[in-house]
């Protein structure tokens, strides 16, 4: 079995992307090698690395990294021991250096081997010559991402104007609230596909759609990330105070911006909040799926404040009828029938977009 395929960057031509994409083991190594390892991962917040000596671990595809705040600077390292492996830092907290917890090697905040006891009489063993080995960081606003092959576009190449457009949000200033879990039965792609286009809101989401003006719902694709224009239906005044679940205020911005970037990760901003979306692929059928919030004035008990139980309901109710779909599209995606489909010029721009982008990192 090929494991190139043919992709067409002519939408109105194009088929999509074959089936065993989204089922064959082999795919899933290929991207995290090419793709995963290749990009800027969402790996923590900018907050758990306020203070010198922080550091943060995360799990990027099978490899662990450890972030680490040297005085002013973010550094990354994969989280593994020159010696046999061990891991040098475990969760999350403040240190002055970083520890093996196996045999005890002691590494600075730059990486540098400083103590590895026990070692005397081991020939060509230079242990001023040794450090962990580097992966990239980047931060913007309160996010902290990295990329492991350090050859990804740099972070702020690929975010292009998304600072500039969603500058009136102000999301530097927004703070971690909460953060909800979700396992899919579904490869990782059916999560973004489905997410790139407003085409199945009608059918899916008969709640949103109310609210939606489908008519102007359209995506905007850049190079490696795409927006989404989904304005709200103007609101008779009448109406505003009565069954709308979500009323713009006056004065606020009309739009909300939803941004997806490749990969795996979605920026959903709003006037005082914004959401990420995180995709991680655990096997070609499974996939975790993280949101985290953060808002400009966060409500000190999230569970017992109405106004966000109300948003985060709404967001569930939106989520749930999402993994409704994913898995049955997965477990339809094993049929015997079906390999190809084609895309809706008008609708899945965005869905084509993404495909180009695994196209280019794949083939
Ligand atoms: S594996 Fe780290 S000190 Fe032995
Ligand atoms: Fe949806």
């Amino acid at each position: 079995m090929p494991l190139v395929f043919p992709f067409d960057p002519d939408i109105t031509r194009a088929a999509t992307i074959p089936a065993r994409l989204y089922n064959d083991p082999v795919y899933l190594e290929l991207e995290r090698e090419r793709i995963f390892a290749g990009t800027w991962q969402l790996v923590g917040r900018r907050e758990q690395l306020a203070q010198p000596g922080d550091f943060i671990t995360a799990e990027v595809g099978n490899d662990s990294i450890a972030v680490v705040r040297d005085g002013d600077v973010l550094r990354g390292f994969h989280n593994v021991c020159l010696h046999r492996a061990g891991p040098v830092a475990h969760g999350c907290g403040r240190r002055q250096t970083l520890q093996c917890r196996y045999h005890g090697w002691t590494y600075s905040l730059s990486g540098a081997l400083l103590r590895a006891p026990e070692m005397e009489g081991v020939e060509g063993f230079r242990p001023e010559e040794m450090r962990l080995r580097p992966v990239a960081v980047d931060a913007w606003g309160p996010l902290v991402f990295a990329n492991l092959d350090g050859k990804a576009s740099p972070l702020a190449e690929v975010l292009e104007d998304i600072p500039a457009r969603v500058a009136p949000f102000h999301c530097e200033s927004m703070r971690y609230v909460m953060r909800k879990e979700y396992d899919l039965a579904c490869n990782w792609k059916v999560y973004v596909d489905n997410y790139l286009e407003g085409y199945h809101v009608p059918v899916v989401h008969p709640g949103l759609h109310r609210e939606l003006d489908y008519d102007n719902y359209r995506v905007e694709p850049h190079r490696y990330y795409s927006l989404q224009h989904a304005p709200m239906r103007p609101v008779p005044a009448a109406q505003a105070a009565g069954d709308r679940r979500y009323v713009p205020a006056a004065g606020d911005v009309p739009e909300a911006f939803y941004v997806w970037i490749f990969p795996n990760v979605m920026l959903n901003v709003y006037m005082g909040q914004m959401q990420t979306n995180v995709v991680l692929p655990v096997a070609p059928d499974r996939t975790k799926v993280v949101f985290e919030w953060y808002a400009t004035d966060p409500p000190a008990d999230p569970a017992a404040d109405a106004r966000w139980s109300r948003l985060v309901a709404f967001s569930d109710e939106i989520q749930d009828e999402d993994i409704a779909i994913c898995e049955a599209v997965q477990r339809n995606l094993r049929s015997r029938v079906y390999d190809r489909g084609r895309y809706s010029a008008k609708r899945e721009n965005g869905v084509h977009h993404f495909h180009s982008l695994l196209h280019e990192f794949l083939t």
